[in-house]
């Protein structure tokens, strides 16, 4: 799908009562899109908006600080409580907060990117998290961004979307994020690293990433990041969830 329809995120249109309660889920791939497209569109709706893979991040990053091994899933999953998410200005849940401190930029690293499909790949940890993510759902309107949230977490949500693209197009964004042209060195890591990521991902035992059977798929090739957005608002519509005549 591509996005032909106007898109004005930065106007929030308030949910009709009946859409006070609206849970979007968006899965997709590692750099597929899915937390800036997913914040656009909370912001668009005036929902509340949660990555979780900032969860699974923020428990690899405390597993390697205490020293514990990835693959020990019942320690790792013991660290859950010590967890929590704030919200930003924006009321996006974007503050990873342990133990009170806001560790959400110590998160984003080469060294958590290693580390975390093997922690996301434990039930324990799954079992642990899965709890939570219903928990923050249930407090009203909200975009949830994740591998498996229209599939396993949260497999009633009003609206799913699958939103997805090639390996080489979504290394290529993520290396032009961190400045390196995608056929360089750096650029070839970064596609090495993604494609390691889907595989794992994809073929864990509990939960693989894979889309939800009633999940519209957006595939974003070639797209703008307001044509995706405009493509996934326009699923949010089609579904009814949103009045007509927002955006
Ligand atoms: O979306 P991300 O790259 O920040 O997610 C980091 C990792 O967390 C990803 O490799 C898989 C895992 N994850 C998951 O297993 N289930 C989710 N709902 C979200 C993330």
């Amino acid at each position: 799908m591509t996005g032909s329809d106007e898109a004005s995120p930065s106007q929030p249109v308030p949910l009709p009562d009946a859409s006070r309660r609206l849970v979007v889920a968006i899965d997709g791939p590692a750099s597929s899109g899915k937390s800036s497209v997913g914040a656009a569109v909370a912001a668009a709706i005036g929902a509340r908006f949660l990555d979780t893979g900032l969860l699974y991040r923020a428990l690899t990053w405390l597993c390697l600080e205490r020293r514990l091994r990835p693959e020990d899933g019942p320690a790792v999953a013991g660290l859950v409580g010590e967890i929590d998410l704030g919200p930003d200005e924006a009321g996006h849940l974007a503050r990873v907060l342990v133990d009170g401190r806001d560790v959400a930029d110590r998160i984003r690293t080469p060294r958590v990117d290693r580390a975390v499909s093997e922690v996301s790949r434990q039930p324990e940890v799954r079992a642990a998290l899965l709890d939570r993510q219903r928990a923050i759902a249930a407090a009203g309107a909200i975009v949830v961004a994740g591998r498996d949230i229209g599939s396993v977490v949260l497999p009633d949500a009003d609206v799913k979307v699958w939103l997805d693209a090639s390996a080489e197009e979504r290394a290529a964004r993520r290396a032009r994020e961190r400045g390196f042209d995608p056929a360089s060195p750096p650029g070839i890591a970064i596609l090495d690293e993604l494609r390691r990521r889907d595989q794992a991902d994809g073929s864990r035992a509990v939960s693989p990433s894979r889309p939800a059977d009633d999940a519209v798929h957006v595939r974003t090739d070639g797209n703008t990041f307001e044509e995706t957005v405009a493509a996934v608002l326009a699923v949010v519509r089609a579904a009814g969830a949103v009045a007509e005549g927002s955006p």
